[in-house]
């Protein structure tokens, strides 16, 4: 009975807490916002995507609504300044889709296989990889809303500056501050030889969170969700630390508070389409160690990203990983491409599995190694990484606009 009592007090408690707390102006999938009784501000259907308004308790049951589905939270917030035009936030959507399309249409690909490439490729290491994913999940957590959330983003600017030392090319490394939240996001540039303005995007999210917590903070390793991505990354760095200058500019990211609603993503994609920047492509690695479709499969999401760089994605694949893709969605903007998406960027995500069998230990203090992750298949994430920034980086390869 008291036990009940403190129960019931508990939960009026947090009920309280959502109500009183702010609303928020969120993208989310159209069909759930309808069923929480959101109000919808503006719809974008090609996407099934809809710019709501919701309460605290309304977010919360649409974390819970979508961990039932199998899904994670499912929403991206929106800055104040694009909360107050919803519909522009959706007819950008809606833009991105159609120059999509076309694009995939418009541009033959063909890319020739290179040996060096190869060699390059076949050099990563899962027992490096390894390393680093552990010591990157030696940080209790690494949740943007911590009392020291930048503690790991700085480690990690001091050891790629060791690590990168005698690379053979010049290169800045940078703390991006943001104005939605007080952790940084880590950018690595190595400037392009003949074309610096063109611009290749490789990214992760950094950042980790426990959602079986009361706001968010509680042990949250996030080995897979994104230590693993976030080290493919690095991994690639310190084989590509070895090859000539490329031609272009190529900028890695390791983002923050992508847990919170994809927030230094979504500014740093804002401040890129506000300067024009010439990016021709971005990738995006967020969960690679697990292989809930077997080693080798691997998902290739169709939603919030680009049909000409998933496309070339799989001649990339054929010509020399020899893995297999599955095509899924996430239906809705469920990772940091789709911050790059919004602002009409060419994004690709290829991911650990697909949606239904994909690690259902992330958000939560479980999120460690164990008998079914795979070093193996996440180095293949590592040569898609290297392959990419490769041929991406030394070629005139783009979309047509
Ligand atoms: N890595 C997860 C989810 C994910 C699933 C990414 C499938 C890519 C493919 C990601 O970090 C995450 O949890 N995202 C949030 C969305 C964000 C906007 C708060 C989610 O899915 O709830
Ligand atoms: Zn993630």
């Amino acid at each position: 009975m008291l036990i009940h009592a403190i129960y019931t007090l508990l939960i009026s408690i947090s009920f309280a807490h959502f109500n009183n707390s702010q609303p928020q102006t969120v993208i989310t999938d159209l069909n759930t916002a309808q069923a929480l009784g959101g109000v919808i501000l503006a719809k974008d259907l090609p996407t099934g995507t809809a710019v709501t308004h919701l309460s605290q308790l309304q977010l919360y049951k649409l974390s819970l609504l979508n961990h039932q589905a199998g899904k994670c939270a499912g929403f991206e917030a929106l800055s104040p300044s694009e909360a107050n035009q919803p519909a522009l936030a959706i007819s950008q959507l809606l833009q991105s889709h159609q120059k999509f399309q076309t694009a995939a249409w418009l541009s033959p690909l063909a890319i020739e296989h290179n040996d060096e490439y190869q060699a390059l490729a076949d050099s990563s290491n899962p027992d490096l990889l390894k390393e680093t994913v552990l010591w990157l999940s030696s940080y209790t957590s690494r949740y943007n809303k911590n009392p020291q959330p930048n503690q790991h983003v700085e480690d990690l600017k001091t050891k790629l500056s060791d690590w990168l030392q005698d690379a053979k090319w010049p290169f800045t490394i940078e703390l991006v501050t943001h104005k939605s939240t007080q952790q940084k996001t880590l950018r690595l540039r190595i400037l392009g030889s003949t074309h610096p303005s063109e611009i290749i995007v490789l990214g992760a999210h950094l950042d980790s969170i426990n959602t079986s917590t009361f706001g968010g903070q509680g042990a949250a390793p996030g080995t897979d969700d994104n230590a693993s991505g976030s080290s493919n990354l690095i991994e690639a760095l310190k084989i590509l630390k070895a090859v000539t200058q490329p031609k272009r500019t190529i900028e890695f990211y390791w983002y923050a508070g992508e847990e919170s609603g994809l927030l230094g993503s979504a500014e740093i994609a804002k401040e890129s389409k506000n300067q024009q920047r010439d990016i021709i492509s971005v990738l995006q690695l967020d969960m690679t160690l697990y292989p809930g479709s077997g080693e080798q499969k691997i998902g290739l999401l169709t939603d919030f990203t680009s049909p000409w760089l998933r496309e070339l994605f799989k001649m990339i694949n054929n010509s020399y990983v020899h893995a297999s893709f599955i095509e899924d969605t996430c239906g809705y903007g469920c990772s940091d491409h789709a911050s790059w998406f919004r602002q009409g960027y060419h994004a690709v995500i290829p991911f650990e599995a697909t949606l239904n069998t994909m690690n259902r230990a992330i958000h939560t203090s479980n999120d460690v190694l164990g008998p079914k992750t795979s070093f193996t298949h996440s180095n293949t994430f590592t040569k898609f990484a290297i392959l990419y920034a490769l041929i991406l980086g030394n070629s005139d390869l783009r979309p047509p606009n």
